[in-house]
């Protein structure tokens, strides 16, 4: 077994930086191997949701000094729901796309992204959003819509704040943003050094949601304390190549917990 020193050691390293000069770590990228795909596939019948379109958004019209100055973690949410205007909003904000390389090898984001390698999904646990039902889904930020990925199960925000360790007020939002990774997208170009990239993007992520949330009068807080099966198993993904890192509940906050007069 490890020494705790050398468990300390070992995993310091993913903070630092290493060069990429390793004939054996040798990215798949340079081996010619062809990348993986932009977005994670999903099944041609799957049931798709439309969002409004990044054009027609006419929400967060905030001056970016008001929303970085108000930027705090909301834990109290109301009982209203997001309008679906308000939903897509927060999508764009976080992964929305810009453009896509004519060879589908990357695209450009609203977040920067090591070597534009993007290798965040978001999932939503939908508990109250006007014309959306309740349940999991996933975020195709190439189409701009959303894929339904588990129906309605009456005990998914308690299930939620389970995960998140009796966190109550995770469950109690109107929606739960899930991030996970597909290391591999990332690996592909950074062999094993993309770890330290992946965790800095989600944070690039959340921190756009937060500001968002500000631009809107909703509210969010950044949760990094959840059971990973849990959590895992809630939204249908295979922990080994894909498994979640990072969450945030968003829901509307009251005029009074945001000092308005
Ligand atoms: C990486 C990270 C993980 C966090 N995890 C949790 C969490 O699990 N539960 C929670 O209530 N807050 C969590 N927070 C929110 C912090 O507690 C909060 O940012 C901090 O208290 C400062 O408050 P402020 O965001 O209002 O400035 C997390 C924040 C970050 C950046």
């Amino acid at each position: 077994m490890k020494s705790y020193e050398e468990m300390i050691r070992e995993r310091r390293g993913i903070l630092k930086s290493h060069g990429i000069e390793h004939e054996e770590w040798e990215p798949h990228q340079r081996k010619g191997i062809l990348p993986p795909p932009l977005e994670k596939p999903y099944p041609k019948d799957g049931t798709l949701v439309d969002l409004v379109k990044p054009n027609d958004i006419s929400l967060g019209d905030v001056s970016l000094m008001k929303a970085i100055n108000q930027r705090q973690s909301r834990r109290k949410f109301t009982d209203s729901a997001l309008t679906l205007e308000e939903l897509s909003f927060l999508l764009w904000s976080t992964q929305g796309v810009k453009s896509i390389d004519k060879n589908k090898v990357w695209t450009k984001r609203v977040v920067p992204s090591g070597g534009a390698r993007h290798p965040l999904e978001t999932y939503l646990i939908i508990n109250r959003v006007e014309g959306i039902e309740q349940g999991v889904y996933r975020y195709l930020p190439i189409e701009h819509k959303l894929l339904l990925v588990a129906k309605h199960d009456h005990q998914l925000p308690e299930r939620v704040s389970t995960a998140c360790y009796g966190q109550t007020f995770v469950g109690d939002s109107a929606v739960v943003f899930v991030w996970t990774t597909i290391p591999y997208r990332s690996e592909w170009r950074y062999s094993v050094i993309a770890y330290k990239d992946i965790l800095i993007e989600a944070g690039h992520v959340c921190q756009n949601l937060y500001l968002a949330c500000e631009a809107i009068r909703t509210g969010t807080c950044a949760i990094a304390a959840y059971d990973q099966k849990a959590m895992d198993a809630l939204i249908d993904v295979d922990e080994e190549n894909e498994f979640t890192i990072y969450l945030a509940p968003v829901g509307k906050v009251s005029a009074r917990a945001r000092g308005a007069k």
